[in-house]
């Protein structure tokens, strides 16, 4: 087996902007809106992703977004087999309800959380088997770039597993979709985490993202192969695959 670079990320110096702020703000509440807001599909979603992993011996995964923790638990928890693993997300009170969920479920010891962002991180070329991100590059500054990172940061064969919110493409279930999103969201957002415009900031987002076949052609412009999405609930989430080429 090759010598592995050794995992390395920029831990200080978050620079955390609006996005990061306001991710800060509603840390507190964040899993349990997204349980609510998704009526616990979100959990499902991500052992969806989880599943997808081959095997992980001896792999170096990085969840990158990680946030709470949520999608680096249903990985560790998928693969038992998995140690090593790195979390990175640039808010710090994020990685602070993740470090305790991870000592809580009893795999603080499996898990690396960095403060870092994940468009431009220290990680050598090549350092990981698996790079996965849930709801995450929807908020990066720079889609292209944040690819371009997970591209680079993947050794040659691994593969890229995002998970992001999409909208469904009937229109009649889109139609509900989108008033439940301009509407409900904002709304059950404000009740339970006091940040309406959190809420609002998630349906704009949602709305202003690439839709899934945009999505994967970028994927392939950032060097990506086998590039599929697979849609979630209707449509409203959509698992994205890419495999960064053997040379
Ligand atoms: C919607 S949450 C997703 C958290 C988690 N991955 C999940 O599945 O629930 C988005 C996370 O992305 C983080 N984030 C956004 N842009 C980032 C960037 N450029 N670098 C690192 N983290 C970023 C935010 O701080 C936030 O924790």
């Amino acid at each position: 087996m090759s010598e592995d670079p050794p995992v390395t990320g920029r831990v200080s110096n978050c620079d955390r902007g609006r996005v990061g702020e306001m991710f800060g703000r509603i840390a507190p509440t964040y899993d349990l809106l997204n349980h609510i807001l998704s009526l616990g599909r979100d959990l499902a979603w991500r052992r969806r992703v989880a599943g997808l992993l081959g095997t992980c011996e001896r792999a170096r995964v990085a969840d990158l977004a990680t946030g709470t923790g949520d999608l680096l638990i249903a990985l560790l928890r998928r693969h038992p087999e998995l140690t090593g693993a790195v979390g990175l997300d640039f808010s710090e009170p994020m990685l602070a309800v993740s470090r305790n969920k991870l000592r809580r479920a009893g795999f603080a010891d499996r898990a690396e959380l960095l403060c870092a962002d994940a468009s431009a991180t220290s990680f050598s070329d090549g350092t990981f088997d698996a790079v996965t991100m849930g709801f995450g590059i929807r908020n990066t500054l720079d889609v292209r770039t944040t690819l371009r990172e997970i591209h680079r940061i993947l050794k040659p064969g691994g593969v890229a597993l995002i998970l992001e919110f999409s909208l469904p493409r009937n229109r009649v279930v889109r139609w509900c979709h989108l008033k439940y999103l301009r509407h409900g969201v904002p709304l059950i957002g404000a009740l339970i985490s006091g940040d309406r415009q959190a809420y609002r900031y998630l349906n704009e987002s949602i709305e202003a993202f690439h839709p899934p076949g945009e999505f994967c052609r970028l994927m392939a412009e950032a060097g990506f192969a086998q590039v599929s999405a697979t849609p979630l609930t209707w449509g409203v989430a959509s698992i994205y695959q890419g495999h960064k080429p053997r040379v």
